[in-house]
Order: structure tokens, then C-alpha cells, then sequence
């Protein structure tokens, strides 16, 4: 067998350096290496080598192969193009577009939202996402046993009992002024973490932005009107805004802003949940607790928060029925923006 092989490589070898054209090159292709070839007969054989030196036989065959697809491509390509062919560019038919990337849906929607704030002089500052207990819940007024930590439920890191992946991005209230003082005006987007149960409307990572304004004589008028130009400036000046009184321990007063849902115009449909309006952030102005612990006069100075959630924003915009979709990294999805 061994013989065999060593001859069929020979006069394989003999046989390409003969071969002046494709026909013939093909021909004999086929009759070496085709399904019915020569080597193909052999490897059939190949049960009846006695067991012992099987396995070596089988590797030189395939060895022989390898060497004869290698003999076989080389002789090739000088059939596969003319040189004629190979310099002749036609300049006539269409070019391949490159693929490009797009920026992802959740990122242009923080763009669009940050943008408005830049405009009224707000300064972009990002965050931890790692947080400590502390300036995720104690400094935002939430002890340990504050029924507020029940809706945050998040993830909490082994080996360090005291650090959490953040809820929400208000832990950059006091990681920002701590390291300032007022007046200060920021705005800080980023991903928080729950421990949700997923499913169309739930994910255990979501965006945030977090905006807030410290300065001395900040009103609740003051919030309420930029949180109205944020609103006009994302969905158009025909969308309603409704405040509604709410509680979040690092807010007094507290509230929750709603817009009118133009989905339906305020008839009623699953999106608004037949309500006429959609819940959009918390907001309120700043605990003087949380002032104090930002190591700033609460006497003096007085400051007004807000947190929102991009996806959802996003998701209203483009009509998207699951959130789940902007983090499966599904090209199918993506390339829609
Ligand atoms: N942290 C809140 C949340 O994740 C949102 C929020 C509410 C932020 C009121 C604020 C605020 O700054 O004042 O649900």
C-alpha cells in the first residue's frame, strides 16, 4: 500500500507537469482526487491493511493527499486567470459599499437627552457603576432597613459585602458635589442594575440619566420648568406635561412627571395603559439631609434632582414593543438605526 501511495504521488507529480490546459487538468483532478479517483479507491482498501500498521497507513495516506491538493492548487491557479484577466479592471460595475457600525439606539437617544441639557449649561459627567452601599442608599437618605431597598433589589459583589452594582445613577449627586461646590449644574448618564424578573418591560440593566442643579435660591419652579424644556425639546411642543406629587426619601418634596401619551392622543391605548398619560422620571428638590452630606449649607444652598430612564424613551420613539431587544446584540435589530 505503502508503494502504491508513494507511485500514485510520482506519477501524480509526472502527470501535472504535462498538463498544458484546463480540460486536461480537470481530468485528471477527477481521476486522482475526484470522489471515484485513485485515492479514493485507495482509502477503501484501507480495512483490508492488517490491523498493527492501520493507523500509520492512514496517516501517510493522508499525508499523500495533503501533498496532492497542494500539487493540484498550485498547477491550478495558472488556469484560473489569464493575465489578460488578472489586469483588466472594469471600472463600469458597482462598487461594494463598506459595511459601517451605527451608533446604538440607547446611545443616541442619551445623546439627543444630553444634548438639550448642554444647551441650557449643563456640564456631562460619567459615573461608577460599581457602587458602595453607602453612596448608593445611606447618603441618599435610605438606612439599611428602608422599605425603599426593597424596590431596588441588585446585584452585591463576593468577598465585598459592602458593594453593590448601582441602582440608580444618583449615587453621582454626591460623588459629583463632593468633589465641588455650588453652583453646579450636571448631568450623568449611565447603566444601573436591578434584580428584576425579565421579561418585554423588565431588564436587570438599564440607562439612567441623572440631572441636578445646586445653587443658592434653586425653587421647585426651577425644576419644573426645565424638566418642561427637556420634554418639549425631546417629543415636540404639543406634548402635555403633568407633575404629580411622590415620595423618594432624598427628595422634599417629591415628585413624578408624566407625559401625555402621543401614541393615542390621550384616547387611550396599551402603551399609556388606557390612562391618557406615561410615567417618565422621578424628580424633586434635593433633600437637605443629602445637601449636608454632600458637605454643603443646606442653610444656603438648595438644589433640585431628577432621574430618567432612557430605554423607555427610546423605546416610544421607535415603537419598540421589548426592551430585551437592545441588549441581545441581535444585527437583525441594529441595523434598523
Ligand atoms: N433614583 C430614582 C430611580 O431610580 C429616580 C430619581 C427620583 C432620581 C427622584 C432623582 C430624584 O434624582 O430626585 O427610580
Amino acid at each position: 500500500m505503502r508503494q502504491q501511495l508513494e507511485k500514485l504521488l510520482r506519477e501524480a507529480k509526472e502527470a501535472l507537469d504535462e498538463v498544458q490546459n484546463k480540460e486536461s487538468y480537470e481530468r485528471l483532478f477527477y481521476d486522482i482526487l475526484g470522489r471515484q479517483g485513485t485515492l479514493a479507491s485507495m482509502s477503501k482498501q484501507m480495512k483490508e491493511v492488517p490491523e498493527n500498521i492501520r493507523k500509520d497507513m492512514g496517516k501517510f495516506l493522508n499525508m499523500v493527499k495533503d501533498e496532492l491538493v497542494e500539487l493540484f492548487e498550485e498547477k491550478g491557479q495558472t488556469f484560473t486567470r489569464t493575465e489578460k484577466e488578472s489586469t483588466f479592471f472594469d471600472y463600469t460595475l458597482p462598487g461594494t459599499a463598506k459595511k459601517r457600525g451605527t451608533i446604538h439606539p440607547i446611545n443616541q437617544y442619551l445623546e439627543k437627552v444630553l444634548a438639550i441639557f448642554t444647551s441650557m449649561g449643563y456640564e456631562v459627567v460619567h459615573g461608577n457603576e460599581v457602587e458602595t452601599e453607602e453612596y448608593n442608599f445611606e447618603l441618599l437618605n435610605i438606612p439599611k432597613d428602608h422599605p425603599a431597598r426593597d424596590i431596588q433589589d441588585t446585584f452585591y459583589i463576593d468577598k465585598h459585602p459592602n458593594w453593590v452594582m448601582r441602582t440608580h445613577t444618583s449615587n453621582m449627586q454626591l460623588r459629583t458635589m463632593q468633589e465641588r461646590k455650588p453652583p453646579q449644574r450636571i448631568v450623568s448618564p449611565g447603566r444601573v442594575y436591578r434584580n428584576e424578573a425579565l421579561d418585554a418591560s423588565h431588564e436587570a440593566a438599564f440607562y439612567q440619566i441623572e440631572g441636578f442643579a445646586i445653587d443658592v435660591g434653586i425653587r421647585l419652579t426651577d425644576l419644573l420648568g426645565t424638566l418642561e424644556t427637556m420634554m418639549k425639546g425631546l417629543f415636540g411642543n404639543e406634548v402635555d406635561v403633568r407633575f404629580r406629587p411622590h415620595y423618594f426619601p432624598y427628595t422634599e418634596p417629591s415628585l413624578e412627571v408624566d407625559m401625555s401619551c402621543l401614541i393615542c392622543k390621550q384616547k387611550g391605548c396599551s402603551v399609556c395603559k388606557k390612562t391618557g398619560w406615561i410615567e417618565l422620571l422621578g424628580a424633586g428638590l434635593i433633600h437637605p439631609k443629602v445637601i449636608e452630606n454632600m458637605g454643603i449649607d443646606s442653610a444656603k444652598y438648595s438644589g433640585f434632582a431628577f432621574g430618567v430612564g432612557i430605554d423607555r424613551l427610546m423605546m416610544l420613539e421607535h415603537g419598540i414593543n421589548d426592551v430585551r431587544l437592545s441588549y441581545k446584540s441581535d444585527l437583525r435589530f441594529l441595523k434598523q438605526f
